[in-house]
């Protein structure tokens, strides 16, 4: 594990975190989880915020992991996701009533975009509580898409009055067909297997090493929303 936990700006102001993600196998709240961390490690108070997908429409093939009929349950939202619609969601209390100094997003990568939750929450008027004035970054997790995915995760938080103080993406081993398999494997049974349909398939999901960029990257980050407040005062 990386030491980020000795502080050289003891004396420097400390923000309040709002930790916001939906994550349906767990590993954007593994990213986040690993910040918090460090956040908590450097005096910060901070909150998780988990989204839930409740649309009617989908919420039944996100609702067990894994999924039940794996290509099926995927290719659900793949037709409102390539519209860019947003959907029904469920939020904690924290996006409507807290007041944060840095809303750090973990947003998933579905159909080579943002997810329908995270979309959904970003496009929504209590997004604008959240991050209006505020800074935020963003954490993306996918098996190789990220950049479409971060770019409209900026958009939209820019467009709800959040200053975006920087970005990580966290992709998954293994060349385009392999991965996908992998991924695709442990979807539809939750176990890591060494072959899927014949092929042999390389480890998916967020990797040990990749937590340990998450927690350098919430330090830096520290870093630079103190250095940035200190300015500004
Ligand atoms: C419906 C669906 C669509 C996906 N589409 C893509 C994609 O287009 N590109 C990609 O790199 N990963 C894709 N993925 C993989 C996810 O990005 C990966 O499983 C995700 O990062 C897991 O994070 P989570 O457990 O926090 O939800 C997709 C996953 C799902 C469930």
């Amino acid at each position: 594990m990386t030491d980020v936990s000795n502080d050289p700006t003891e004396s420097q102001p400390k923000p309040r975190v709002l930790l916001v993600y939906y994550s349906f196998t767990g590993q954007s709240r593994g990213v986040l989880e690993a910040a918090g961390d460090v956040f908590r490690e450097r005096g910060c108070e901070v909150d998780a915020a988990p989204i839930e997908f409740t649309d009617p429409r989908f919420a039944d093939n996100f609702s067990r992991f894994p999924m039940k009929r794996v290509w099926r349950d995927m290719f659900s939202v793949l037709p409102a996701q390539s519209r860019k619609v947003s959907g029904e969601i469920r939020t904690p209390d924290e996006v409507r009533t807290g007041d944060y100094d840095l809303v750090c997003i973990g947003s998933p990568t579905w159909w080579k975009d943002a997810s329908m939750p995270i979309r959904s929450f970003l496009q929504s008027d209590e997004a604008k509580t959240t991050l209006s004035g505020k800074s935020f970054a963003v954490f993306v997790v996918c098996r190789r898409y990220w950049r479409e995915n971060m770019d409209a995760v900026r958009t939209m938080g820019e467009q709800r009055g959040g200053r975006m103080l920087g970005g990580i993406h966290f992709t998954y081993p293994g060349g385009q067909v392999r991965s996908m398999l992998s991924l695709t494997s442990f979807l539809g049974s939750g176990q890591y297997r060494e072959r899927y349909l014949g092929v042999r398939i390389p480890p998916t999901n967020v990797q040990p090493q990749q937590l340990d960029e998450a927690r350098l990257f919430a330090a830096q980050l520290l870093d630079q929303w103190s250095a940035q407040t200190q300015a500004n005062n």
